[in-house]
Formats: C-alpha cells, sequence, structure tokens
C-alpha cells in the first residue's frame, strides 16, 4: 500500500505547510494549523466530458466583448449586490454564521428564478424539510429542483445530465469527493470541491451559488479559503435578535462591492427592504427627549438611523457610560468635549447610549446627532422630530463636513424631514435643489445655543 500523504493547513486562511507551524507566517495567527491527509488515490479527470483545450496568447483588442448579459434572479436586492444581476458562469460564495438564514434566502431565490432551470443540491436537508420550507415561503415553482447528495462525483453526473440554468450548493462544507481521503468539510475537501465545481462552472457557462457557513471570529475552514476562488463573496449578516439581514458584497468580479441588501426575516421566508430608513426610525405620535437622527453611508446607500440617549445622575460615585451600537470611547470623547466646548455638566452624570433597530454605527457622521440626543435627554427638550444631524465632531467642538452629503441629504428629504444640520465647509458646492431646510453649523456650542435655548 502506498504511503499516505499529509500535509497541514492553516484554518484561518487556508496557507499550506509541511510541517506544524504555531504562528501562520501567512495571516500571523496562531495555533490554527492542522493535519490532512491530502493522498490522492488516482488522477482526477472531470466527468464532464469536455476536453480541456490549450490556450493561446490573443491580444487585447482582438477579445471579443463577452456577452455578459445578466439575468435577473427576481430579488432587486440581490440583483443589486450582484452589480446588476447574475453573470453566467459565475461562481458565488453566500457565507454567513449558522441559522443566519442563507439557505432561506437561496431557496427563495430558487423558487424566484421563474423560466431557469434551478437545481438546489442539499446535503444539509432531507428533501422534506426543503418542501416545508418552501411551502413556508410560499412560491411555487415547477422549474426547480432539488437533489439530496453529498457525493461530489453523484453530483456532477447530475449536472451533466440535468443541465440546469442555475445551481445552488447547500451547503461546500457537507460536499466530499473521493479522490481526496479526509473528512467533508475539512480544508482540503472543500478547496477541492470548490475548484472542481468552479471547472464545471465555467465550463457550462452556468452561474453556480456555494452556501458556506462561518463561525462568528471566521475561524473554521470555510467560505475564507474560497475567497480567491469564487468571483463574487456575499456575506449575509445581520443581529439573530433582530429581524434585519444584511447582504454585503466582500468581493465581485461582475459590479461594485459597495451595494448591499437588506432583508427582513418574517414567519414567510425573506421580505426584501426596499426603503430602510422608514423601519429602522420609531413612529412616534408624542416628541420625547434623547432622541436624534442621523444619516449614515452602508456602503453607498444611505439609511437614517436613530440614536438614543439617556442621562441621568449618577447613583453612585463613578457614573456608568454604556454604550450600544456605538464606541464606547467615541462617546466618551463626544462626553469630554461637551464638557469642555460647552460648558455642559455631565461629568457626574450617568450617559446610557443606543442605536435603535440592533445596528452598529462606525460612520463618524453620527457624532452630531449622538452629541444632540445627549444634550436633549440632559435638558429633558425633545429635539424637533423633522430634524436630522449629520457632521462629525473634533476635539476642538469644530463640526467636519462628512463625505458623500449631498446623499445624505436627499435621503433625509426622501424620508419627509423639514430640516438637515450639517458641517458649514461641507456645504459650499451644494447644489440648491433640495426641497429640505439645510443649517449650516460650525461649532457644538452653536447648535446646542440654537437648539436649546
Ligand atoms: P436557515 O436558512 O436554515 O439558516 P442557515 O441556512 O443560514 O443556517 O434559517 C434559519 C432560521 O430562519 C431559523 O431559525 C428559522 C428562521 N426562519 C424564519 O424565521 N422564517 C422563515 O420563513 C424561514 C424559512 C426560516
Ligand atoms: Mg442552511
Amino acid at each position: 500500500m502506498s504511503k499516505i500523504k499529509t500535509a497541514w493547513f492553516c484554518s484561518a486562511c487556508g496557507a499550506k505547510a509541511s510541517k506544524w507551524i504555531g504562528c501562520c507566517p501567512s495571516c500571523g495567527e496562531w495555533n490554527t494549523y492542522q493535519e490532512e491527509v491530502i493522498q490522492r488515490t488516482e488522477r482526477y479527470d472531470l466527468p464532464v466530458g469536455k476536453k480541456q483545450t490549450i490556450a493561446a496568447p490573443v491580444a487585447v483588442q482582438q477579445i471579443e466583448n463577452a456577452d455578459n448579459a445578466r439575468v435577473a434572479t427576481g430579488s432587486v436586492e440581490l440583483d443589486r449586490v450582484l452589480g446588476g444581476g447574475l453573470v453566467a458562469g459565475s461562481l458565488i460564495l453566500v457565507g454567513g454564521e449558522p441559522g443566519i438564514g442563507k439557505s432561506t434566502l437561496m431557496l427563495q431565490i430558487a423558487l424566484r428564478c421563474k423560466g431557469l432551470r434551478v437545481l438546489y443540491v442539499s446535503g444539509e436537508e432531507s428533501a422534506e424539510q426543503i418542501k416545508m420550507r418552501a411551502d413556508r415561503i410560499g412560491i411555487s415553482n415547477e422549474h426547480c429542483y432539488i437533489l439530496n447528495e453529498t457525493s461530489l462525483e453523484n453530483v456532477l453526473l447530475h449536472l451533466d445530465s440535468f443541465a440546469p440554468q442555475m445551481v445552488v450548493i447547500d451547503s461546500i462544507q457537507t460536499l466530499n469527493t473521493s479522490f481526496i481521503d479526509s473528512s467533508s468539510g475539512s480544508i482540503s475537501q472543500i478547496r477541492e470541491c470548490a475548484s472542481i465545481l468552479q471547472q464545471w462552472c465555467k465550463s457550462a457557462n452556468v452561474p453556480v451559488f456555494l452556501i458556506g457557513h462561518i463561525t462568528k471570529d471566521g475561524s473554521i475552514a470555510g467560505p475564507k479559503l474560497l475567497e480567491h476562488t469564487v468571483d463574487a463573496v456575499l456575506y449575509f449578516e445581520g443581529d439573530r435578535n433582530y429581524g434585519y439581514r444584511i447582504l454585503r458584497s466582500m468581493k465581485n468580479r461582475f459590479g461594485s462591492t459597495n451595494e448591499l441588501g437588506i432583508f427582513e426575516m418574517q414567519h414567510n421566508g425573506l421580505r426584501e427592504v426596499h426603503n430602510p430608513s422608514e423601519i429602522l426610525i420609531s413612529h412616534r405620535d408624542e416628541p420625547i427627549s434623547g432622541v436624534a437622527i442621523t444619516t449614515v453611508m452602508e456602503g453607498m446607500r444611505p439609511l437614517l438611523i436613530e440614536m438614543q440617549a439617556l442621562v441621568g445622575t449618577a447613583a453612585y460615585g463613578t457614573p456608568q457610560r454604556s454604550a450600544t451600537g456605538f464606541d464606547v470611547r467615541r462617546m466618551n470623547m463626544l462626553l469630554a468635549v461637551l464638557e469642555k466646548r460647552c460648558g455642559f455638566r455631565i461629568n457626574t452624570k450617568d450617559v446610557f447610549l443606543n442605536v435603535a433597530g440592533g445596528l452598529r454605527v462606525d460612520d463618524p457622521v453620527a457624532d452630531l446627532a449622538v452629541v444632540c440626543a445627549i444634550l436633549s435627554s440632559s435638558v429633558d427638550i425633545p429635539l424637533g422630530q423633522k430634524d436630522c444631524f449629520a457632521g462629525e465632531i473634533g476635539l476642538s467642538g469644530e463640526i467636519r463636513p462628512v463625505n458623500r452629503i449631498e446623499m445624505r441629504i436627499a435621503e433625509a428629504e426622501k424620508i419627509g424631514f423639514d430640516r438637515i444640520f450639517v458641517a458649514k465647509h461641507g456645504i459650499k458646492n451644494l447644489s440648491d435643489r433640495f426641497g429640505i431646510e439645510i443649517i449650516p453649523v460650525v461649532k457644538v456650542d452653536e447648535i446646542a445655543k440654537k437648539l436649546f435655548r
């Protein structure tokens, strides 16, 4: 019997080594190397029935424009993330934590793609389970077929005989090829299965979606490993306590990576959210203090977000400072600015900050809204319900301009706000086509006087 060959792979980035290493020289992670059996029992030939031809160099002018006709997937949000639709022959990885809704999303897309023969290969759930899910989603499509299979060789045979026009593999971790001895889900299996599927996808010119699980720290062998093999990497993420899910593009050979799609998980599948700002802002009849709205950018999409603050007298010696969805160090900096530049006595107060909707805000544009929410709660005077704030705050209390201010203003106007407070220096070249009142501000103390005179 021939000797079994093994190699060591980094479970974080997939780098290969001939022996165990403590710290990965490729990604710098510690203790991530695992031994994998890589012996191939025989030379592998694709059962695709197509002989590989040897490519010759071609001058770039002579290459004909590929017919990149895009197919609409039936989901406006997914089409947007893909850059305007599905490109034939593209291999797309959909990654995300277990239970976030990847299978639901892809089944829904498979059912919505009317007119295409879709093959949904599942190694995770039985056909009956998928049928139950399809009933729950409530879309019928006679061209959507389910295959319960984990052997890659069998899947390839079906792909050739069935000739689908779109394929979903759920998930790449459950597939295995008999040409590698290690168990399914191991690094070498995932890598090999993905590269064989990539060859099939390119030769048959059919789009293939690969679903891949990823843990919270992204450490388990999986999607990260495949990022360079596939044409596009989409991440499906969200807080499980809230219904919102964001589909984000991390890599896209056929479009921009700035786009994102927003969905809401409901009892009957995922609903597309075309106007996210409206659901992220709470609607109240009575104005309350400590609430300010800002316009953050998520990729290329402006979103209106509600910042909520609660300021109270500290019950204990050291006041509490806590923030949910916002960097607490940044909040402390803003409190110091308020103390020093506006003369607000806030160092004996408890301050709690929350971003409504369970979102996380990293955009510095939220500074102005945070300060206004804190001031409003501190003096217990509500801000105008039709006011919106967009500006970064510097250490000297100056309000600094932010990027893409026109898009932010336009979104605030679209949602129906009457006034937006922005940095004076950021609106010099602004066109005067806006119907919303734009109020330029320079300093934090100035806005405090304007709002709470
Ligand atoms: P699932 O697609 O199985 O997640 P993944 O494939 O990423 O592991 O979705 C899991 C969750 O979605 C599950 O907890 C149930 C919930 N869900 C709904 O809330 N509504 C629905 O209509 C469906 C189909 C699932
Ligand atoms: Mg699943």
